[in-house]
């Protein structure tokens, strides 16, 4: 019995550690709180902070009827809400250099961007960064592109658009198409 319990413990830290796969990390991004709980239900919010690089399709299994559409929008922003983190909204004037760093965990074949993008409209206003494949899992540690995880943008000239705090952020988005069909997203706010 002893051994089947552990067993069973180690197989369920290897699906842990296996379902671990990227965040962004440099610079901090929008962080899960209270606004992001209620508006996603607890079931929901449970997954989206067990492992910040989980996939979004973890949590959209869990969806219940605690789970509110209109304020939870999971394929944004990865559900964060702005409420949650309006201390970490960056000022960032045009032409500045911003350095990101993504702990990628697992590599699953895809593509990925990183955009300016509206936070009303839920659209991309800028692009800044573009990888048409991104995390080759058929690559071994050696052939990793630097710029996977390491890389840098530059912020453009946004006019008034992103001049008000929740307006505009710059979200990293990474979707593994050509293997597991898994979403990852974060956003990191701004004002201009
Ligand atoms: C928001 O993010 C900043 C920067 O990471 C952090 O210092 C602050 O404690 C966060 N606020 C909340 C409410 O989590
Ligand atoms: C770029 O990112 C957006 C999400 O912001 C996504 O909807 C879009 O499909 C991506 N485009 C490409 C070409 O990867
Ligand atoms: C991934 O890398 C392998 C090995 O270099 C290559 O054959 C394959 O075309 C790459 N996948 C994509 C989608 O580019
Ligand atoms: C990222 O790095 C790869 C090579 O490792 C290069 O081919 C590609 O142009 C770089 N992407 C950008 C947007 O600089």
């Amino acid at each position: 019995m002893h051994k089947l319990l552990l067993l069973t413990g180690t197989i369920a830290t290897l699906v842990v550690h296996t379902l671990a796969h990227a965040r962004v990390t440099t610079p901090t991004p929008r962080k899960l709180g209270t606004a992001a709980q209620t508006a996603c239900g607890a079931a929901v919010y449970q997954v989206l902070t067990s492992d910040l690089t989980g996939p979004l399709e973890n949590a959209k299994a869990k969806i219940d009827a605690t789970y509110d559409a209109e304020a939870c929008h999971l394929y944004f922003c990865r559900g964060a809400q702005y409420e949650d983190n309006v201390s970490n909204t960056r000022v960032y004037t045009p032409g500045t250099v911003v350095p990101f760093h993504i702990d990628l965990e697992a590599h699953h074949t895809g593509w990925a961007n990183v955009s300016v993008v509206n936070l009303a409209t839920q659209t991309p206003i800028a692009r800044l960064f573009t990888w048409p494949v991104y995390a080759n899992e058929s690559l071994g540690p050696s052939e990793w592109p630097k710029n996977e995880t390491d890389f840098q943008v530059t912020i453009p000239n946004l006019g008034e658009q992103c001049s008000q705090p929740n307006a505009c952020a710059i979200q990293w988005w990474w979707y593994s198409g050509y293997s597991n069909h898994q979403t990852y997203e974060n956003c990191v706010d701004f004002t201009q």
